[in-house]
């Protein structure tokens, strides 16, 4: 049995992929990342109010992607748990975030975050192993907004973390943190798949979700008005980028799990994006 890591998995749309594999992935097992423990029981509790068989596939890891420490802590209590006959390490799901806050809180959340993850967890990944970002339309959109040297910056096939942590380290307070932090994750993500070529690295937009991250976005409408969809509706592009045949590495893809474009915005239903 293999098992597949999600970050920031006590609510919203991390909760909803647990759900979905627990219900759709019998084969898989599950550790939902949370920052704080209590939350994370009680998403563990509310999961098993609706299926107490999922118990013995499902456990709940403290895990703050925020903190150097707690990341690396995490990393040994899976490492301690791994025997021969325990899961290997499928899938990271990176869907951890936060919408609000300075741009330095923002990226080191939506960026860093994300970097820390990687860097503890994939070198130990199974081959053909998954990994998921959760990014936005929001990144799609802040590069469309830049000039053209910063729409090349971000575009670039040959970035690389060293270039990409430069420009955060100088790019000054932003008046759109949390849309330069998904367009930094989508470029970082181009780059996490050059590095690690025997994975399946991708990003994706889960789409306008009804979570309390989404309610940031709302500007005084309601979530009805806004075309809000559920959190169950959001994880299905990431459950298609873990479960579904790969159709390539490196990419960002829209919620309706077409590939899309890094510096303008694609609307699901319309003509998959292609570089070709
Ligand atoms: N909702 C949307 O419309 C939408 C659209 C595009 C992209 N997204 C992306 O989808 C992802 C999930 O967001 P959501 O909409 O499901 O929002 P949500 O319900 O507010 O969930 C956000 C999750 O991230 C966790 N988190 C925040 N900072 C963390 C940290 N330092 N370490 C670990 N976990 C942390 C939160 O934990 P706490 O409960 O402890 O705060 C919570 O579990 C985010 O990356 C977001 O940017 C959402």
């Amino acid at each position: 049995m293999m098992s597949v890591l999600v970050t920031g998995a006590n609510k919203g749309i991390g909760l909803a992929v647990v759900e979905a594999i627990l219900r759709e992935q019998a084969q898989y097992r599950v550790i939902l990342g949370s920052r704080d423990s209590q939350r994370g029981e009680s998403a563990w509790e509310s999961l098993l109010a609706l299926d107490q068989g999922w118990s013995d596939r499902l456990e709940v890891l403290e895990l703050d992607v925020a903190s150097d420490q707690s990341v690396t802590e995490a990393k040994a209590i899976i490492a301690a748990g791994s025997g021969d006959n325990s899961p290997a390490l499928y899938g990271l799901v990176n869907n951890a975030g936060r919408g609000t806050g300075s741009t330095a809180e923002v990226l080191n959340v939506n960026v860093y975050g994300i970097r820390r993850m990687c860097e503890a967890f994939a070198p130990v990944m199974e081959p053909g192993g998954r990994i998921v970002n959760v990014t936005s339309a929001s990144g799609p959109n802040f590069v469309a907004r830049c000039d053209a040297q910063g729409q090349d910056f971000f575009r670039d096939a040959d970035m690389t973390w060293d270039r990409l942590e430069q420009f955060m380290r100088e790019c000054g307070d932003s008046d759109s943190p949390y849309g330069l932090s998904k367009a930094c994750a989508n470029s970082y993500t181009m780059y996490l798949a050059k590095c690690y070529p025997q994975l399946v690295v991708n990003a994706c937009t889960p789409g306008f979700i009804d979570t309390d991250l989404g309610s940031d976005f709302l500007g005084g409408r309601t979530p009805a008005e806004a075309g809000m969809k559920t959190p169950a509706d959001g994880a299905r592009v990431i459950m298609s980028l873990l479960f579904d045949q790969p159709k390539g590495s490196g990419h960002y893809y829209g919620s309706d799990a077409l590939r899309s474009p890094l510096d303008h915005y694609r609307a699901p239903g319309s003509p998959e994006y292609t570089d070709a």
